[in-house]
């Protein structure tokens, strides 16, 4: 057995040992901080020998991962769950059990609104102030994340107080955290970016960040959230679920837009309908629609059975797999030359939509899961959105064979290259058609995010001849556009229009589009921070690019040569003379959080954190932190054996805070 092989199988053992002490016994041994090390060791240990990853390994658990460190609390009433329902006929089967139950023949209304595929949330106010915010866990009993979810920017820490009234003395709102679509694919870029793993889909990666240890973390992440009704609500006005829904926007919760009130069965029932070619339009996954009978004194009267409410029921689609065949292995080279599997597929329905082709991740992926050319495959739209391929349904057909990349790159013909300790295959040629096109299409979409022109628009230039690279973008004229076809004088004006406005996105916005090797969203914009301008960044030597936050010696030196080459020195000074921005700017500095608009310096040692993690969790609420005492500091933080800086700001007047106190900042109290 290798030393890797050991190393991982001992530390499964102890990770599951404690994992049993924690969720099990609720009686942990080690401190979490402890637990998170053996399973970061066991995570990165798996990422280099994929081979060795067993199925019940702790890392492969379904679901979040085990999330060490949050204290569990009790509900003030369980977080019920929905009775689903998948036909028009159930849904008025329903309908008329409602009416039975309340025995008379009293007017039903009822409320629709999307169901929201994200990680329920409960926020306790204590008058008027966020107290508490808690997952739903059991349904009893969930985790506080409330240091988290201050870090939701759409979350109130204080609700609004209309005029002439007072705040109750406790409310509570439940609602879903969810994580955007737009942000989600830049999410993985940046997972990938920093080593880590990807989410499989927006609900994953919205309960993981609720979850993270470090709140700095989760403010990081584009998490929103809407607020769906009202626990414990005594003193608030509504009586119904609608008005309640007004009353909960009037008082600063981000409501749902789409809720419908209905007075008859048959319009819910199309309306739910309706929603299923819908849904792919909204910013945010749903898995269905909930209906809820509006009236709050016919809900009390319907009541709950096991915790799931006889006033309420979830519309739900068909399953999103489904079984075709899989005609051919496609390769994609993107603009870093990696070259990216693709499945063709017969077409075939998954959770109501037509699906044609998949994703793959690599040649190893492929044959681990015994995914094989012509083969019946199992095809998934996780997270409802991006098909993937599962593996094949059932035994191999009779002459198909284990799928092989191709030796030379599909676009230039050049020999294709495995690097040491990558899973991906990448084609060498800096030269290759692809990564021109790819770049292109990278910059007009995730890192400028050009309104209307995107992956075809290029696609359609570059085949005319007319866009080689970023700047022939900026010399495009309507004119040019209305000569090649296909566009009429308005859809060339706005086209033209969008790209001259991006000149105006900020700096780690164009870095990001620079394509430079292993750069994503993240690191682009701590160079940009750290560096200010393009020029102090040209001018960096791979030491001083190793300090800024998240580059390691490999992508410093990746970088520099980035920098070096004549070519792409060209295209920067290009940019720039076509007005692109390369200096930070004010807003992409600054992060606005709770403690936006105050200063802090740090000195002597602190126990609980590194000074980076300290400096790294107040910017992520919005906080300055500088190195020198002066009168625009809100405190100076001190830890271990301080320097003078903690003497001076005591001489000025300027609040000290001690270890406790950071604490208490960063949690919000
Ligand atoms: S009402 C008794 N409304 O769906 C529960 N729930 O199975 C009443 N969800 O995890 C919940 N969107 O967080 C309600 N508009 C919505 C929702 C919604 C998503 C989630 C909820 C819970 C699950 C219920």
């Amino acid at each position: 057995m290798s030393d890797a092989s050991a190393r991982i199988d001992e530390l499964r053992r102890v990770i599951e040992h404690h994992a049993y002490r924690y969720h099990v016994l609720d009686d942990p041994e080690i401190p979490d901080a402890a637990y998170d090390a053996l399973y970061d060791e066991l995570q990165s240990l798996e990422d280099e020998h994929p081979e060795l990853i067993a199925a019940d390994s702790p890392t492969r658990r379904v679901g979040a991962a085990p999330a060490a460190g949050f204290t569990k609390v009790e509900h003030l009433t369980p977080m019920g769950s929905l009775e689903k329902v998948t036909t028009s006929e159930a849904l008025e089967k329903w309908a008329a059990d409602v009416q039975k139950r309340l025995g008379t023949d009293e007017p039903v209304a009822y409320v629709i609104e999307p169901k929201i595929d994200g990680s329920a949330i409960s926020l306790i106010y204590e008058e008027g102030v966020l107290v508490r915010a808690a997952t739903r866990g059991d349904g009893f009993r969930g985790e506080d994340v409330t240091a988290n979810v201050r870090a939701i920017e759409a979350v109130p820490l204080r609700m609004r107080v209309p005029d002439g009234e007072r705040p109750l003395p406790l409310f509570e709102a439940r609602g879903e955290v969810y994580f955007p679509l737009s942000g989600f694919a830049r999410f993985n870029a940046a997972q990938i970016d920093a080593g880590k793993k990807e989410a499989p889909n927006p609900r994953n990666a919205a309960a993981g960040s609720l979850r993270q240890l470090n709140p700095a973390i989760t403010a990081e992440r584009p998490l929103s959230l809407w607020i769906y009704g009202a626990g414990i609500h005594e003193g608030a006005t509504p009586v119904t679920h609608f008005e309640m829904l007004g009353w909960l926007r009037e008082r600063g919760f981000r409501t749902n837009p789409h809720a419908e009130r209905f007075e008859t069965i048959a319009e819910v029932a199309s309306a739910c309908e309706a929603w299923e070619s819908h849904r792919a339009d909204l910013d945010y996954e749903i898995d269905g629609i909930v209906i809820k009978v509006d009236s709050f004194a016919q809900q009390q009267r319907l009541g709950a059975l096991h915790e799931r409410p006889r006033w309420a029921r979830a519309f739900k689609w068909a399953p999103s797999t489904a079984i075709t065949t899989l005609t051919r292995i496609h390769i994609r080279v993107g603009r870093t030359g990696a070259l990216n599997p693709w499945a063709e597929l017969e077409p075939v329905q998954v959770g109501g939509v037509t699906v044609t082709s998949a994703t793959l991740h690599n040649e190893e992926d492929i044959n681990r899961k015994g995914i094989r050319e012509g083969d019946l495959v199992i095809v998934q739209r996780a997270g409802d959105v991006i098909p993937q391929v599962v593996g094949p349904a059932g035994e191999h057909r009779p002459g198909t064979v284990e799928w092989k990349m191709p030796s030379h790159c599909p676009l230039c013909g050049i020999e294709v290259v495995k690097p040491e300790g990558e899973v991906k295959h990448r084609c060498p040629n800096r030269a290759c058609p692809s990564r021109g096109l790819e770049t292109l299409i990278h910059w007009v979409s995730a890192a400028m995010d050009i309104e209307g022109v995107g992956e075809q628009f290029v696609r359609k230039l570059w085949d005319e001849g007319l866009l080689r690279s970023m700047p022939d973008l900026y010399r495009l004229t309507s004119e040019q556009l209305l000569e090649i076809g296909g566009y009429g004088e308005i859809s060339a004006t706005n086209a033209v229009a969008a790209i001259e406005r991006s000149r105006a996105q900020p700096f780690s916005r164009v870095l990001f589009g620079l394509n430079m090797p292993k750069v994503g969203w993240v690191l682009a914009r701590n160079l940009a921070r750290h560096f200010g301008t393009i020029d102090a960044l040209v001018g960096a030597t791979q030491e001083d690019l190793e300090e800024a936050e998240g580059i390691g010696p490999d992508r410093a030196e990746l970088i520099a040569e980035w920098f070096a080459d004549e070519e792409n020195q060209a295209l920067v000074d290009d940019l720039r003379s076509l007005g692109l921005q390369f200096e930070v700017g004010e807003a992409e500095r600054a992060v606005v959080g709770p403690l936006t608009g105050s200063q802090y310096v740090i000195t002597g040692t602190l126990d609980g954190y590194t000074r980076e993690e300290a400096k790294a969790a107040l910017e992520a609420l919005g906080a300055k932190v500088s190195d020198s005492v002066s009168k625009k500091t809100t405190g100076v933080i001190v830890g271990e054996s301080p320097g003078s800086k903690a003497a001076k700001a005591e001489k000025a007047g300027i609040p000290i805070l001690g270890e406790a106190e950071l604490r208490a900042l960063l949690d919000g109290s």
